[in-house]
């Protein structure tokens, strides 16, 4: 059975529809601070909605406005485009640049990220038809069951070579009758009720499955062994689709089983595979990450990959090209790329000319103050304070936080930050960790049940660690 999730976003704030002010105010849920960013990331995204309410020949010229955001490390870049993702229903594709090595070499191609960014367009579009044809399908797998449980009367009585299980109460001698006809009704009638109501759902019953088990061969070829490994195995699949068994399972599972089977018969997989391309291409989001890994016009010696020469690979996949995929092909031209660095010992100037050009837009993240950890650990959504208090509440103890704790918390992440290495908001999550080291192992022995934190407590936990800073680089 298809069980929704409910979304993060109202169902009427899909992200085309959001003004920039809506998409920044539903980023600042979950993201604190962090303004130009936010904006640019949203403007970025509402020019893609206007280019595609342009008239064709003027669309097709429009280009995006890739995005590079600039800023140390866990102050927010990640945490803002996967904010981003889950808002958007737009295909949407986090990679590592570091990742790519250059045609030739041995690892990811750059074209990998295009056929990606499709396999995900394809699934959300497939949900998106299961969704549609979800409720024909309930109706057919019901009527399925119901003819296995009390196979119908006259038609093909003998085709099901079962008895035991179904026969209990009914038998499947030949109708002559129509007082017998209508008794078939209400006992089917009946067992509509029971189906409905899971009354039914630990019965036993045999029905026809496909046979899936298809022998695993990985193969690596000059494309990568996703692109080989993937097309070969579709041909297996086909090659074994065709052959059935018998097989006998309860009737929850055979639901199951069954709304898969109908699903994929209900779904017209090529208009899957044409809508899912046109989505990447006018809607397709790419967020590359670690960017500045990449930069750099050095080109080492030996053979080692070059920093270049996966620019150069990464280039035309910016500028527009086409990428074949499994589904067909797919121009790249107007997906949107936001890249991300820290860009401590590189700058975006060390990135190659031709691909610097194509990321006009540079927002600079701020570093985050004490009073941003503050807001940090109480005020988006799921705030790390939340979590906590959540977490621990599974086990009955409910966790108060006094206003001078979270300020003492606040402190020592920046005072750690300063003395050790800066790693922005993540330090929160080690403070953290260490602070409720105590009440997260004493659980549900834990009493009172109702635990106060202040800043005593956090001083008591914290301090001693964090003065000693051999300690604290190995603990915080
Ligand atoms: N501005 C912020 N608001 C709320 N939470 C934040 C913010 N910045 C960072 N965090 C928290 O810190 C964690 C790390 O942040 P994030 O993944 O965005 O770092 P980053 O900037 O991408 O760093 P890196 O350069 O290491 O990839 C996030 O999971 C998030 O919980
Ligand atoms: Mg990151």
């Amino acid at each position: 059975m298809v069980i929704y999730l409910a979304g993060e976003v109202d169902e009427e704030a899909r992200l085309d529809e959001m003004s920039p002010r809506q998409i920044v105010s539903e980023l600042d849920k979950h993201v604190v601070g962090q303004r130009n960013a936010k904006r640019a990331v949203a403007v970025a995204l509402r020019n893609r909605v206007r280019r595609q309410k342009l008239a064709p020949e003027m669309a097709v010229d429009v280009m995006p406005k890739n995005i590079i955001m600039i800023g140390s490390t866990g102050i927010g870049k990640t945490e803002i485009a996967r904010r981003l993702a889950r808002m958007s229903n737009s295909p949407f594709l986090k990679v590592e640049a570091s990742k790519f090595t250059e045609v030739g070499y041995v690892g990811r191609d750059v074209e990998s990220m295009i056929r990606d960014l499709t396999e995900i367009s394809i699934e959300i579009t497939r949900q998106e038809k299961s969704e549609e044809v979800a409720e024909k399908a309930e109706l057919n797998v019901e009527e399925r069951i119901l003819d296995l449980l009390l196979p119908p009367l006259r038609s093909n009585a003998g085709y099901f070579d079962f008895d035991s299980e179904t026969s209990e109460e009914e038998t499947t001698e030949e109708a002559d009758s129509p007082a017998k006809d209508e008794q078939f009704q209400r006992t089917r009638e009946k067992l509509r009720t029971q189906l409905r109501s899971g009354k039914l759902d630990n019965r036993l019953i045999e029905l026809e499955v496909r046979e899936k088990n298809f022998p695993v061969i990985e193969l690596a070829g000059p494309q990568g062994v996703e692109e080989m490994g993937i097309n070969m195995k579709d041909m297996l699949g086909n090659l074994f689709q065709g052959r059935t068994k018998r097989r006998k399972m309860r009737v929850d599972e055979a639901i199951e089983y069954m709304m898969q089977e109908e699903e994929e018969r209900l779904i017209d997989m090529d208009q899957v595979a044409r809508a899912a391309i046109e989505r990447v291409e006018n809607s397709g989001i790419i967020f590359l990450d670690e960017i500045d890994k990449i930069a750099g016009r050095e080109s080492g010696h030996g053979p080692d990959v070059s920093r270049e020469g996966v620019q150069r690979d990464i280039l035309p996949i910016v500028e527009g090209t086409t990428v074949n995929s499994r589904y067909g092909m797919v121009r790249t031209d107007h997906i949107l790329f936001i890249a991300a660095g820290a860009f401590h010992v590189s700058k975006p100037s060390d990135l190659i000319p031709e691909l610097q050009g194509r990321f006009p837009i540079r927002v600079e993240l701020e570093s985050l103050t004490i009073e941003d950890f503050k807001r940090i650990l109480t005020e988006p959504r799921n705030a790390l304070i939340k979590q906590y208090q959540a977490m621990m509440e599974t086990e009955g103890v409910t966790i108060e936080f006094t206003g001078d704790a979270i300020d003492s918390i606040a402190n020592f992440a920046a005072q750690v930050n300063q003395q050790t290495e800066d790693i922005g908001a993540r330090r929160l999550q080690t403070i953290m960790e260490k602070l409720l080291e105590e009440i997260s192992f004493e659980g549900p022995d834990l009493e009172p049940k109702k635990q106060r934190i202040d800043a005593a407590y956090v001083e008591n936990m914290l301090a001693a660690t964090v003065k000693d800073q051999d300690l604290s680089r190995y603990i915080l």
